[in-house]
């Protein structure tokens, strides 16, 4: 394909890849767990309308209402999963934060062809560590229409510490008119050669636009370009909310999921406070806070003591307005308002940089054989975004040598935030940061991770505001 063949001279050869190659074979055995299970699971991309809890949508998803299918595997099993597309063009399916076999990892042009409309596809490779993990397309926008599933792996040692689990899935929604994320991309590159003024005329008015002052957030200076008039917890409006029960005392595991494509969260619990256990799927340090920041594909689980009562889950568009909303309930009473604003969103604010990995999840000490710096560049007039300079494409890849521990300096020269995500690795935030895949990097600073190359092939390396992705943020990281 274009892509593979635009720069696989001398670098990585896609070839060790395929099915049969003695590469995959050998690490896709040290991965599976003996007495592994196969998971099978079917994804069906299609038109569907969805009932946002008043607002009835037409769109593209997995389900007819809200989040994908929830996949569930032990680690270490085989997951084997049939996509039968159903939608009018081209798909494909990332598994967002697995370190899986390159040939598996859903980049169309890159480490697949694209699946064809009415085209099969099946992916079947071993998820190796637990976590919280989300899969969703890698083709153009389409995250950001309601294409998106959480990927839970088990931890086959880990039993009984919780009484209870929910997953919660954050979104943004572009608007119930008929305009489509691509629509909406068209509309922000347009932008170019048009003053503000011009842009609230250029079409944009129809789906509140925020214009300008959207970039600037109180506390990072700008998460997102759009404003979006709704905010979804597993599918739904705050007018109609879902409700997650359990009993007063108990203790629950919230797998949290930031599946927006251009909105960053505070999420908080109205009388709670949340203690962080993972961040990406990894163990931190456990650490309680009031309100935590979620960045676009970045997921935490949190667990809580519940009081009695009906509580809000807020999920607050960060320099946005507006807020996405869940009811937790352990008793019998009102149910908290669409506008619910617990107070301990406004206590302290925990960014996932700030975590500590846990122990057994550390890097071990050692210098980096290899520096690479990614220059965060780029802006809205005219939409585009860069990595040193150039949209992805026009960049030679980044290398990096198998068995060489690689820091990756993002730097962030923009004003507004970008959550950077590398595929097939999880990295740590340098200085005995958590582990993780995807890190927000806040406006005019600088970011510094690691990771142990132990996972040959091309991995793709970009913000996860889609919207940024498409239009350049992306680079490929690739093994020579
Ligand atoms: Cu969820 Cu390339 O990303
Ligand atoms: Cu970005």
């Amino acid at each position: 394909t274009a892509g593979a063949a635009a720069w696989a001279g001398g670098v990585f050869d896609p070839r060790l890849v395929t099915p049969d190659s003695p590469l995959v074979a050998q690490t896709e055995a040290a991965r599976r767990r003996p007495g592994a299970a196969t998971v099978t699971a079917r994804l069906n991309p299609r038109p569907v309308t969805h009932d946002l809890g008043g607002p009835t949508v037409t769109t593209w998803g997995y389900a007819d209402s809200g989040p994908g299918p929830l996949i569930r595997a032990r680690a270490g099993d085989l997951l084997r999963v049939e996509v039968a597309n159903g939608l009018p063009v081209a798909t494909s399916v990332h598994w967002h934060g697995i370190a899986l076999r390159n040939d598996m990892d859903g980049v169309p042009g890159v480490t697949q062809q694209p699946i064809s409309a009415g085209g099969r596809h099946t992916y079947e490779f071993t998820a190796p560590d637990p976590g919280t993990y989300f899969y969703h397309p890698h083709s153009g926008v389409q995250l950001d229409r309601a294409l998106y599933g959480v990927l839970v792996v088990d931890d086959p040692h880990e039993a009984g510490r919780y009484d209870a689990e929910w997953v919660v899935v954050l979104d943004d929604w572009v608007d119930g008119t008929g305009r489509t994320p691509d629509d909406v991309l068209s509309s922000l590159q347009s932008m170019a050669g048009h003053d503000m003024g011009d842009m609230n005329h250029g079409g944009m008015s129809g789906m509140s636009m925020g214009g300008m002052e959207t970039m600037v957030s109180p506390l990072l200076g700008g998460a997102g370009d759009v404003a979006y008039p709704h905010y979804l917890i597993n599918g739904r409006v705050p007018a109609a909310p879902v409700t997650l029960t359990a009993r007063p005392g108990q203790r629950v595991r919230i797998r949290l999921v930031n599946a927006a494509s251009d909105t960053a969260f505070r999420v908080a619990l109205g009388g709670h406070r949340l203690t962080v256990t993972h961040t990406d799927g990894f163990p931190v340090v456990p650490t309680t806070t009031d309100a935590l920041l979620l960045g676009m594909g970045e997921r935490a689980d949190v667990t809580v003591t519940l009081s009695d009562g009906a509580f809000p889950l807020v999920a607050v568009a960060e320099g946005k307005t507006g807020q996405g909303l869940a009811v937790v309930r352990t008793a019998a009473g009102a149910r908290p308002p669409a506008t619910a604003r617990p107070t301990e969103l406004d206590g302290g604010v925990l960014v996932s940089g700030a975590l500590r990995a846990a122990e057994e999840v550390a890097l071990t000490d050692r210098q980096p054989d290899r520096v690479h710096r990614l220059v965060l560049g780029g802006g809205m007039m005219p939409y585009r975004w860069t990595i040193n300079g150039a949209t992805f494409g026009h960049a030679d890849p980044l290398l990096v040598g198998r068995g060489e521990r690689l820091r990756l300096e993002f730097v962030n020269t923009t004003t507004m935030f970008h959550p950077m995500h590398v595929h097939g690795h999880t990295f740590a935030v340098t200085g005995g940061g958590a582990r993780k895949d995807t890190v927000i990097v806040t406006p005019r600073r600088r970011v510094t991770v690691d990771l142990d190359a132990d996972n040959p092939g091309q991995w793709m390396t970009h913000c996860h505001n889609i919207y940024h992705a498409e239009t350049g943020m992306m680079i490929n990281l690739a093994y020579r």
